[in-house]
């Protein structure tokens, strides 16, 4: 016998060995060889329910919030958005409970039951840009949700925890858990990029441009005025969104349009940078 043959009699050993589970002589091995490979936590695999598009991996939207299983906390945040559009559902026909106990927000009907109108596009409600101008409201905002478990946030979703805010007669269970998801592993603190005077900081125009090119521009047109959100006399496109309600285009752009064939841009795979990175391109978009 040369060398390698008894080299390789003695891995075969060796292995017969490890089989018999003699681990006394080799735990350090065996461990090795069971165990799991090494996930990223911030990776997380989601799984589409409110639409057809099937995610691709993307990255948790929170630092360190992890959803144990594959959590799709993508698609609640069209309905945090417009829940009576994306669902199809006609408005209630009172003013949302809740909404007498302010006054400084004049609005009525619709607007009082988007979760938007009273927690704000930064999710900050009175702390954030929601703190002064039409619509304020003096409501607290919802960053906060991350610290609380599911059951405490669907205590909040179905009325348990204030019956004023009980959303579980018009939204069905698995909606009001997709909701819950978002709120637990979907918000994203946008101070990170947007400053208080809208101007955003840590964006990539340039890649912004490429981005925007590839996917964007395809319905809203390279100057991304192809689709006007105004009207005629004030027109709003994807330029005055980006510079005027940067929180908003924050949003939309991550989890897309209710109602509409928009994309979620986190659901086909982009990181939050590539979503900075296109709010700054946005920035310079045409406003008229
Ligand atoms: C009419 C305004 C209004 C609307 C619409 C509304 N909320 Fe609220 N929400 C409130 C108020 C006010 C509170 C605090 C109530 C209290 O303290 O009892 C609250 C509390 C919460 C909380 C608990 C926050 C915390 O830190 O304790 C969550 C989570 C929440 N809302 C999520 C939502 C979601 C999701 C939607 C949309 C489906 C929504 N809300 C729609 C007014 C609203
Ligand atoms: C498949 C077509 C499509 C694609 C791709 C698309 N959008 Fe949209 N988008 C729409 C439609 C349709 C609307 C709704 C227009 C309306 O309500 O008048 C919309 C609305 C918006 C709005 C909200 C305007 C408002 O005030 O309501 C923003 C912001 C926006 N898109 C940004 C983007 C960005 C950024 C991208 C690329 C990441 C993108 N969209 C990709 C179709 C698309």
């Amino acid at each position: 016998m040369n060398k390698s043959k008894v080299l390789s009699l003695v891995v075969v050993l060796l292995g017969i060995f490890l089989l018999m589970g003699c681990n006394t002589a080799t735990p350090a091995v065996s461990e090795t060889v069971t165990q799991q490979p090494i996930v990223s936590p911030e990776i997380v695999e989601t799984q589409a329910s409110v639409d057809t598009q099937e995610p691709t991996e993307v990255q948790t939207t929170v630092e360190s919030q992890v959803p144990d299983t594959n959590v799709d906390y993508i698609s609640g945040g069209v309905l945090y958005d417009d829940w009576m559009k994306q669902l199809e559902i006609e408005t209630p026909a009172e003013d949302q409970p809740l909404w007498k106990t302010q006054t400084t927000n004049t609005r009525s009907g619709k607007d009082t039951w988007r979760c938007k109108e009273c927690h704000g596009w930064d999710y900050k409600g009175l702390e954030g840009a929601y703190g002064s101008g039409s619509h304020l409201t003096g409501f607290k905002g919802v960053l906060d949700s991350v610290s609380m478990t599911e059951d405490e946030l669907m205590a909040w979703m179905d009325g348990s925890e204030n019956s004023e805010h009980d959303f579980s007669g018009y939204f069905q269970e698995a909606e009001l858990t997709l909701v819950v998801n978002f709120l637990k592993y979907g918000l994203f603190d946008t101070a990170a990029y947007i400053n208080a005077d809208k101007s955003v900081s840590g964006g990539d125009g340039s890649n912004g441009k490429v981005l925007f090119d590839g996917l964007c521009a395809a319905c809203h047109g390279a100057d991304g005025k192809t689709l006007n959100f105004g009207d005629e006399d004030e027109p709003e496109y994807i330029g005055t969104i980006a510079l005027d309600n940067p929180w908003e285009f924050w949003h939309k752009a991550s989890f897309g349009q209710p109602g509409a064939q928009m994309p979620s841009a986190l659901k086909i795979g982009w990181s939050i940078q590539d979503i900075a990175d296109v709010l700054t391109y946005s920035q310079t978009l045409p406003t008229e």
